[in-house]
Formats: structure tokens, sequence, C-alpha cells
């Protein structure tokens, strides 16, 4: 079957591309080595913020890698429609609906979750508003949910993890992890906090087989980033500062979650994995 895989491209495709036969027949043979050092096959993850944008395209990922994936959020039908759409792709997928800014429902979720060796921490909100204008409530929400629901989800389940001698942590951060980035406000100092729970996180738990990383995003397209993409030219001028030329979209978090997710990242603990297209450093 393999065999039969003719390229057609011309020698400048070839050259960007690579012979796709080769590159198909070579799978074949390395294939075994892959799925040793990337499968997530006998795992079982948490993804809040699983139903929609970077969440989903993580628990996707992870899931199509092997794992059991449970997410969270707080909408039930989009929870369900992100459920049957795991399952389209062969993943074991449940969901539990619940507010993280709601300790008692962080418990809950706890509870529910049973055994989880890989916890993503995606769920977040944004409050875009200037920061003299931010009210306590929105200082509140904000916190809650972007930074003690993570806190909370680690503290529940990284000493199990560190019990059992294996686990990940993946918590999303931002360029305000890093940065100011127009309006950071209470969002940006969420999104730093991240960066300190993650070394936290990993200096108290790598030594027992758990490893803890920041994914730093760019700019994605994602409902989170709608009112920023509504305003005229914005997501042209956004688009032009990544080195790469474009916007992130969720898929581009794939990859990072499987190697952060699985064995291949055993010693790859307190970083901060930057996704973002080269923004950072542009
Ligand atoms: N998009 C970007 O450009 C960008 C850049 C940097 C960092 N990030 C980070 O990437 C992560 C994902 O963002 P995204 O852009 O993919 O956002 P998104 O598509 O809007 O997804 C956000 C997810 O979080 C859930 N969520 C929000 N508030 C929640 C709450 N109180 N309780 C439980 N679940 C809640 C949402 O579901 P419900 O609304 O149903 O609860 C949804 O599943 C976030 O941590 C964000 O800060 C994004």
């Amino acid at each position: 079957m393999v065999a039969r895989v003719k390229f057609q491209g011309s020698t400048a495709h070839r050259a960007r591309h690579g012979d796709r036969r080769e590159r198909v027949l070579a799978c074949s043979f390395v294939s075994d080595y892959l799925r040793e050092l990337f499968s997530l096959g006998g795992r079982r993850a948490l993804v809040t913020g699983g139903s929609s944008g970077i969440g989903y395209a993580m628990a996707e990922a992870i899931g199509r890698a092997g794992a059991e994936v449970v997410i969270v959020a707080r909408r039930e039908a989009p929870l369900d429609e992100a459920v049957r759409a795991l399952r389209r792709h062969g993943v074991t997928a449940s969901a539990i609906s619940a507010d993280l800014a709601d300790q008692v429902a962080v418990r809950r979720v706890c509870d529910a979750a049973g055994r989880i060796d890989i916890l993503v921490n995606d769920a977040a909100n944004n409050i875009r508003k200037p920061m003299a204008e931010l009210t306590l409530d929105d200082y509140e929400q904000t916190i809650a949910v972007n930074l003690t629901a993570p806190y909370l989800l680690g503290q529940h389940f990284g000493p199990r993890m560190a019990e059992r001698g294996w686990g990940r942590i993946i918590n999303i951060g931002s360029q305000q992890t890093v940065s100011a980035f127009g309006d950071s406000g209470v969002y940006g100092v969420a999104k730093a906090a991240i960066g300190g729970l993650t070394r936290s996180q990993a200096e108290a738990w790598s030594p027992r087989g758990v490893c803890v990383n920041t994914i730093i995003p760019g700019f994605v397209l994602t409902p989170l980033t709608a009112p920023a993409q509504a305003i005229p030219g914005r997501v042209e001028r956004l688009a032009a500062r990544h080195m790469a030329g474009r916007n992130g979209v969720p898929a581009d978090f794939a990859g990072a979650a499987v190697f952060l997710a699985g064995d291949a990242s055993a010693f790859v603990t307190g970083q901060m994995l930057f996704v973002d297209g080269g923004f950072y450093v542009h």
C-alpha cells in the first residue's frame, strides 16, 4: 500500500515538502519508535476549557495520541458537541460541566474526575477594560478562573501524580506571562502568576516524575479573542507581528500538547514553551 504512493510534485515542490513517498516509507520504519516516544495510551487527561479553541485542540491531540480525555467547561451544549467530535476521532471522552470560578465546583470536578495523569489548565476569561476601570468583582472573577482554579486543581492532582511517580501538568499562559500586551489588566496579573505557579509546581513534584510546563500562545483566532478580532485592521497588524507572518489557530497547539503530555518531555519541566510563531522574540 505504502509503496504505491506516487509523488507527482515539481522539483520546487519537492524541495519544499520533500518526497512524500520517501517520507511515508520512512515513517513506516520509525513508527514503533515514535509510538514509544509519544503515545499517551493508558493515560487519563483532564482538560479545562476543552470545549473550545486551544483547549479543544489540545484535548483532541492528547486523545488521538491515546489518552482518555475528560473536558471541563460551563456550557453543556458546547461540551456535548466537543465530546461528540472527540468520539468521532476514536477518543474515549467525557465531560464535566462546572464553573471553575466557584471553588465548590472545582472540588466537585476533582472528585468526579478520578485518576488523572495529565492536567491541562486551559480555561480562562479575559475582561478587557482599561486598568483604572476594572472593578473588584472583575479582579476576583479573573483570579478565580485563571489562577485559583489551576492552583486548586494542581493541589489536588499534583501530589497524587507524584505518589504514582508519573504526571504532567500543562498550564496555559499568555504573552502577558512575560510582558504587557494591550489592556493586560487583571488578566495579565493572573497570567504572570501562571508562570510562577508552574515553577512552584515543577519544583515540588518534578523529583517524583511530574513535569510541569507553561505554554505561551501568540495571538490565536478563537472566541476568546473575538473582541480584538472585531477591531478593524487588528488581525492583520497582529499577524504581521508574528515572525511566521500569521496569527495562530488552535491546531497549532496539537504537537506541543502531545509532547508536553508524554514521556518525550520527561526532562522538560518548569519551562515556558512559546507556541507563538515567533511573536515574543520579534
Ligand atoms: N486565543 C488567544 O489568542 C490566546 C492567547 C494567549 C493565551 N490564551 C489562553 O489560551 C487558553 C484558551 O483560550 P482560547 O482562546 O482557546 O479560549 P476559548 O476558545 O474562548 O475557550 C475558553 C474555554 O474556557 C472555558 N471557560 C471559560 N470560563 C470558564 C469558567 N469560569 N469555568 C469553566 N470553564 C470556563 C470555556 O467554556 P465555557 O464558556 O462554556 O465555560 C471554553 O471552553 C486560555 O487560558 C487563554 O488565556 C489564548
